[in-house]
């Protein structure tokens, strides 16, 4: 169920509803003999509940279960207001755009590189990019592994791509560009690559279909598009069973 458009406003609203019924209880028992720390991770856990049908991500139960408690440990420490600021900078630096796009910053690990480097061509020269490319570790690992390819990262959030820019200096064979990857145009690549949420799938998929050229690659790592069987899928051998999902245009 989709009653709120943004999961920040469906998050407020859990723990708003929460917090309504705990006080309600509260005053209809007059009171109850619990320590304020257990009220509020059961509001938590009862915001999480809330949350469940407004169809939030699994990742949001955690934070609705400490956002309560966190925020009373916050206050009785009393720390400067700068310190709350600064944490908010460096928070909406790197999660710039994950509550309206619904995908935060997580990384593609060793043996995903391994598995999309095995699916490059070894002689020829072709086009890669990475949508949405956060630290640019795989762009990196590419980039060393194919110095014949030219590897593209687009990535909308400042801070990683401050961080992937110090990282990628060295490498002639990668462009970094802070953009939104839906402005990039994709016919210019032979392999587009993401890592992103089931969010933006469906929309990715169209726009891989209508700008990817007849013979390109489209590579899902872990979230496939419901309706559109992918060509293969490789189970990769990895902690989380990474799956990588491939289209070929
Ligand atoms: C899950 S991370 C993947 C990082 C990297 N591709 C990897 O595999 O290690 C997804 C990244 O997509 C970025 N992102 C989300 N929406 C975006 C958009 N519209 N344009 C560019 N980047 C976006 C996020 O900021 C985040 O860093």
């Amino acid at each position: 169920m989709r009653v709120f458009k943004r999961p920040l406003t469906a998050a407020v609203a859990s723990q708003l509803l929460s917090l309504l019924v705990i006080v309600s209880a509260v005053y209809f028992l007059g009171g109850v003999s619990l320590a304020l720390w257990q009220l509020l991770l059961i509001q938590g856990a009862l915001a999480a509940l809330i949350s469940r049908p407004f169809g939030m991500a699994n990742w949001w139960l955690v934070l609705h279960l400490l956002l309560p408690l966190a925020i009373w440990l916050a206050l009785s420490w009393q720390l400067s207001a700068w310190v709350y600021f600064t944490a908010f900078v460096i928070m909406l630096l790197i999660f710039w755009n994950s509550a309206g796009e619904r995908v935060p910053l997580y990384l593609s690990n060793q043996t995903t590189w391994q598995a999309l480097s095995d699916l490059l061509p070894e002689q020829q020269p072709f086009r890669f990019v990475d949508l949405g490319s956060g630290l640019a570790g795989t762009l990196n690992y590419l980039a060393q592994h194919h110095p014949q390819g030219e590897f593209v990262g687009v990535e909308s959030a400042p801070l990683p791509m401050w961080l992937a820019r110090y990282r990628c200096g060295q490498q002639r064979n990668i462009t970094l560009l802070q953009h939104d990857m839906w402005k990039l145009d994709l016919s210019q690549f032979d392999v587009v690559y993401c890592f992103l949420s089931p969010e933006p799938m469906p929309k990715i998929y169209v726009k891989a279909r209508k700008e990817m050229r007849p013979g390109s690659l489209l590579i899902s790592n872990s979230f496939t598009v419901k309706g559109f069987e992918p060509d293969e899928v490789l189970e990769l051998d990895d902690r989380r069973r990474t799956r990588l999902y491939l289209w070929r245009i």
